[in-house]
C-alpha cells in the first residue's frame, strides 16, 4: 500500500525507539527522523536537536524534509495541540486533536466524559476548594484515591489508606500544589478499586477502532510491588488475566462508547488511546485514559506486531483505519517481556552520564531487543541520560523462557547505579 515516505517520530523514550525500530522494517519507510531521540533512535534513525515542544521547527522541519507522517510519543506535546499544529500546517499526524487530548490532560474531563458515556469507572467528586473536599473525605467510609487534575508526569495520584491521607493528600495537591499550579487546580476524590491491573491500548480513527495485545505493567519501584510508583518498571504481554471474554468487554463496555462519545462532543479521536483497566469482581473498570502509547508496554507489545507499522499509523492519521478494522492485525502468537533498568534514584533524582556497556552482547542473545531510553551517544560511548535508561525485551515460547532470556541479556548489561526489578513477569 503506497510508496515509501519519510517520518518523523517526536520524543526520546524507549516507547519512541521501540516505534522507530518497528518502522525502519517497513517497506515503506524512507528516511525515519527522531526529534530529539536518544542513542538507541540514532542508530536506528536520524535524531534531530528539536524538542518535542518546538511545534514551529518540527512543521518548518517536516515540510522541508518532506515528511509524510510524524508520530507524536509522549503526552505533554499533545495536550498543548501538537497534533492540530501539524494539520494545520497541512502535515498528516499520528496523535489526538489538543481537545481529545483531554483524556489524559485532565482527569477531571475524563472522568465526567466516562460518567456522561457510561463507562465503568469509581464513583467521584470533583473539588475546586480544599475545604469541601475534607468535608466530602470525613464523612466517607471507603477507601479513597486523590488525583490531581493535570499532567503531573504521573505523580499526581495518590492511593489513600486511611481519612488521615485522603486530607493529606488534599493539602499536597490543593494548598501546596506539588504537581504545579495549573495541574493542582482542582483533584478528583474516588472510590479505590480492588483487583488486578492491565494495560489496553486501541487505535482509533474517528469510528473505527483496533484493539491491540493486552500488556501488564509494573508500576512500582521495588520487587514484590514495593517502593514509589514509577512510570513502569517492566512489563508483559499478552496478559494472561486478559482473556479474548475480558478484552471484549473492555472493547464493547470503556472503547466503544468512550469513542462515541467523543464524536458526539465533535472531538473525534484519532490515534492510540490506552486503557489503564482494574478488573475488579464487578468487571473491568477504567482506572485512568491515556492519549498515547505506554511506556514500557510498548518495547513489549510492538515487537509481537507482524501488519506493516508504517501504513497501520497512517491509516489511523487519514481516518482510513476501517480498512484494518475489517481484516485484523497479524501478531506474533509468542508473549514477551520487557524489564527496565533505571539509575539508582529514580523515580527521585539521579546522577547521568554513566557510561554503559554489554549493549551490543545483551542485543546478541536469541530474541532480545534493547531498546533505549534515557541514554545519549558521547564519544562513541553510550552514557545514561534519564532515570529509565534502558528496556530489555525477549521473545519466548511461553512467558516463563521470554522472562529468562531477558534477563539472560540484562546480565551482560552494566552501568553504575544500574538499578531493575528481578521480578518481571515472576509467579504467573
Ligand atoms: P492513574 O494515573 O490514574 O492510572 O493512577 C496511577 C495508579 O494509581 C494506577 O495505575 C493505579 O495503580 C492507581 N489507581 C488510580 N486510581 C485508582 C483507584 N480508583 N483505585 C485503586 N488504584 C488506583
Ligand atoms: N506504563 C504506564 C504509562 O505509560 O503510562
Amino acid at each position: 500500500m503506497g510508496d515509501k515516505t519519510n517520518l518523523l517520530v517526536v520524543g526520546k523514550g524507549g516507547r519512541e525507539h521501540a516505534l522507530v525500530w518497528q518502522l525502519a522494517k517497513s517497506p515503506r519507510a524512507g528516511t525515519i527522523f527522531v526529534a530529539p531521540g536518544n542513542a538507541g533512535t540514532g542508530d536506528e534513525g536520524v535524531n534531530v536537536p528539536i524538542e518535542p515542544h518546538e511545534f514551529e521547527k518540527l512543521t518548518r522541519f517536516a515540510k522541508k524534509e518532506n515528511v509524510g507522517l510524524t508520530i507524536i510519543g509522549p503526552e505533554d506535546p499533545l495536550a498543548n495541540g501538537i497534533a492540530d499544529a501539524f494539520q494545520k500546517s497541512g502535515l498528516t499526524v499520528f496523535g489526538p486533536s489538543r481537545e481529545a487530548a483531554q483524556i489524559e490532560a485532565s482527569k477531571v474531563y475524563s472522568k465526567r466524559l466516562m460518567r456522561h458515556a457510561d463507562v465503568p469507572t469509581a464513583d467521584f467528586q470533583v473539588f475546586d476548594r480544599p475545604d469541601h473536599a475534607r468535608t466530602w473525605i470525613e464523612a466517607r467510609e471507603f477507601p479513597l484515591v486523590v488525583k490531581a487534575d493535570g499532567l503531573a508526569a504521573g505523580k499526581g495520584v495518590i492511593v489513600c489508606g486511611s481519612k488521615m491521607e485522603a486530607i493529606a493528600a488534599i493539602d499536597r495537591i490543593m494548598v501546596r500544589e506539588e504537581f504545579g499550579r495549573a495541574a493542582c487546580r482542582q483533584v478528583v476524590v474516588e472510590q479505590r478499586l480492588d483487583g488486578d491491573e492491565l494495560s489496553v491500548l486501541a487505535l482509533v480513527s474517528g469510528r473505527s477502532i483496533v484493539m491491540l495485545p493486552s500488556a501488564q505493567d509494573h508500576k512500582r519501584l521495588r520487587d514484590g510491588n514495593l517502593g514509589p510508583n514509577t512510570g513502569g518498571m517492566g512489563a508483559y504481554s499478552p496478559a494472561p488475566l486478559a482473556d479474548a471474554a475480558l478484552l471484549r468487554r473492555v472493547e464493547e463496555e470503556v472503547f466503544v462508547p468512550t469513542i462515541h462519545a467523543l464524536k458526539r462532543k465533535r472531538t473525534p479521536y484519532r490515534g492510540v488511546l490506552y486503557a489503564g483497566i482494574m478488573n475488579t469482581r464487578r468487571g473491568p473498570m477504567v482506572l485512568e485514559f491515556n492519549c498515547r502509547f505506554g511506556d514500557p508496554e510498548t518495547q513489549c507489545i510492538l515487537p509481537r506486531l507482524k501488519t506493516d507499522l508504517v501504513s497501520l499509523l497512517e491509516a489511523v492519521a487519514l481516518d482510513q483505519l476501517s480498512e484494518f478494522a475489517a481484516d485484523g492485525i497479524d501478531w506474533d502468537p509468542r508473549p514477551a517481556v520487557t524489564v527496565v533498568l533505571a539509575s539508582e534514584g529514580y523515580p527521585g533524582k539521579y546522577a547521568a552520564g554513566k557510561v554503559i556497556e554489554g549493549i551490543d552482547e545483551a542485543n546478541k542473545v536469541s530474541g532480545v531487543k534493547v531498546f533505549h531510553a534515557g541514554t545519549v551517544m558521547d564519544d562513541s560511548r553510550v552514557r545514561t541520560a534519564g532515570g529509565r535508561v534502558l528496556a530489555v525485551t525477549a521473545t519466548g515460547d511461553d512467558i516463563a523462557s521470554a522472562r529468562r532470556t531477558a534477563y539472560e541479556a540484562v546480565a551482560k548489561i552494566r552501568f553504575q547505579g544500574m538499578v531493575y526489578r528481578t521480578d518481571i513477569a515472576a509467579n504467573l
